[in-house]
């Protein structure tokens, strides 16, 4: 006599069916999905969003003559001489500390280890020349430019060459 508790149910059949139909079509679903995000991944600009190097320092009549300015947030020296404007970077050239003004002696100090750097052409020291300490090379002077509007713009991303370390703006 056959065992009716073992005997397979038509709706149980179906119901198995079904449900590998649709683990088959999840499948398809997940793997659908994964593709579409690598494609948009591949598609989308591969940009990398920073602010500007130009910093639009503002009128010069803004630095009074012999002022030394520190742009805290820009990294950046605007220094009116009697030559005209230029623009130094603030940022020590030994291990990267942000460099300070000291008026009192007349010299750019790094905070860190003591670098000194000149400001003033003095003997053989041009502006930004190290006078002491580990720092390896001279503070760069970046390029500076007036503006159709009669702004002072800075490009951080531009070191000027040393031998045209006397091109100052003038006004
Ligand atoms: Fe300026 Fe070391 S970081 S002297």
């Amino acid at each position: 006599m056959p065992d009716e508790s073992k005997t397979e149910n038509p709706d149980d059949i179906v119901n198995r069916r079904q449900f590998f139909a649709k683990l088959g079509l999840g499948s398809l679903g997940i793997a659908a999905a994964g593709t579409a995000a690598f494609a948009y991944q591949f598609l989308e600009p591969n940009v990398l969003y920073e602010p500007s190097p130009v910093v639009n320092a503002g009128k010069p009549d803004r630095y009074p003559l012999d002022s030394v300015t520190l742009d805290v947030n820009s990294g950046i020296y605007i220094i009116h001489s009697q030559e005209g404007y230029f623009s130094l970077s603030a940022v020590c050239t030994h291990l990267g500390c942000l460099t300070t003004w000291k008026p009192e002696l007349g010299i750019i100090a790094c905070p860190c280890h003591g670098s000194k750097f000149a400001v003033w052409e003095r003997g053989n020291l041009k502006p930004g020349d190290k006078i002491e300490g580990p720092a390896p090379k001279p503070l760069p002077w970046k390029r500076v430019w007036l503006n159709d509007d009669g702004d002072l713009l800075v490009d951080r991303s531009t070191d000027v060459p040393p031998l045209q370390r006397d091109s100052f703006v003038r006004v």
